[in-house]
């Protein structure tokens, strides 16, 4: 996509410095700044602060930390030690365990002396592999806003998304936005309502600063307004990422996920979930009992950080300082609460037997 008209990524390789450059997320949307990484504790740095956050970017990002880890040694025992270091840095995106894996698998079969090369060409494969798939849920995603479009002529569709699952969230497109570009960039008349998502405001500060790079009307809204907009006819459909979605189709997303599947239902508005493979988790059932959902620093909730009146980012306190906080990251919606999932492979329901029939080589395997 592009920042002021430039195209960029959010990952890419420096040919000459041979390091991964990141664009630091924590930085958006005040300061546009891209980092160097150079090692696999520097990946998993940037994964654990969240400079890069947003399932498959996490997966890539480990990708290349652990060809990094492979340039400084690439022996079995630091292959293992980096999967660890790297497989620590964030609980909830199983994105993470699947890349990991698929780097681990292609790496041990080979000799040593090839792994460093072997490591980067893999790791550059599922960065690839990341943009096919958001491509490809942007075309299925597309058919479900030209046929809310075809309801309502003349008038635009408004389309409710939480957190970003944004390009910044992949490689390149996003999950949940990929629809949403092909279909402004084809014409169609859209208007995204963008949940601030507290606490940390990716909504506000990420999808918000990358739609309007692209030009696509947006509103940032409170977290709580959505089930509002939905009783007045306010939100035609609902598009949000996944983190992880278990076999039998419940989706764990950014917490407040489940109160907007909730709102959606009860106003008959569509719920659809942008889910490619990478973050399907086919080794479990129940999301509410087995997706461990990370819990972050109560200070995300406690302070806030912006950018002051004298253009200098900077973090106040807005509670007393006696208060705890508590600070669930993700939640669970239940597969009934969802429309449909939006595959690289179409839209499919969320059950057992739509995932399985869609994706039936991934039945019974670990990733
Ligand atoms: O904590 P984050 O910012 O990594 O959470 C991101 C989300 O919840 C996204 O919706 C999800 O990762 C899907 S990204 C395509």
């Amino acid at each position: 996509m592009r920042v002021e008209g430039k195209p960029f990524r959010t990952v890419w390789l420096d040919g000459q410095t041979r390091s991964v450059k990141i664009i630091d997320q924590t930085r958006l949307p005040h300061e546009f700044a891209s980092l160097s990484i150079n090692t696999v504790f520097e990946a998993a740095h940037a994964i654990k602060t969240m400079q890069v956050r947003g399932a498959p970017l996490i997966g890539v990002t480990a990708a290349y930390g652990m060809a990094l880890a492979m340039r400084t040694d690439a022996s079995d025992t630091n292959l293992d030690s980096a999967c660890a270091i790297l497989a620590g840095a964030r609980p909830t995106a199983v994105n993470l365990r699947w890349a990991i894996d698929s780097m681990r698998r292609h790496l041990l079969a080979l000799p040593l002396a090839e792994r460093e090369q072997a490591g980067f060409a893999h790791a550059g494969a599922i960065t690839e592999q990341d943009v096919e798939l958001c491509q490809a849920i942007g075309g299925h995603g597309l058919g479900l806003i030209r046929a809310a479009a075809a309801r309502k002529p003349g008038q635009r569709v408004n389309v409710l998304t939480h957190c970003n699952a944004g390009w910044l969230a992949t490689v390149d497109w996003g999950t949940a936005t990929a629809p949403i570009y092909k279909a402004h960039d084809e014409g169609i008349a859209l208007h995204i309502w963008v949940d601030e998502t507290r606490p940390r405001n990716q909504g506000a500060s990420l999808t918000a600063w990358e739609l309007g790079q692209h030009g696509v009307p947006h509103t940032i809204i409170v977290d709580n307004a959505g089930g509002h907009l939905m009783q007045h006819g306010e939100v035609d459909l609902v598009i949000v990422g996944t983190d992880r979605t278990t076999a039998s189709g419940d989706v764990c997303n950014k917490i407040g996920t489940y109160l907007k599947a909730l709102a959606a239902q009860d106003n008959g508005v569509p719920f659809y979930v942008a889910a490619p493979s990478p973050s399907i988790d086919f080794t479990i059932e129940d999301g509410i009992a087995e997706v461990p959902i990370e819990t972050r620093s109560a200070r995300e909730i406690t302070h806030i950080t912006g950018l002051g009146a004298d253009g200098q980012i900077e973090t106040v306190c807005i509670s007393p300082a006696g208060s705890s906080a508590l600070n669930y990251a993700f939640d669970v919606t239940p597969a009934r609460l969802v429309t449909g999932l939006i595959t690289e492979r179409g839209v499919i329901s969320a059950t057992r037997d739509a995932l399985a029939k869609a994706f039936p080589e991934c039945i019974g395997k670990r990733s």
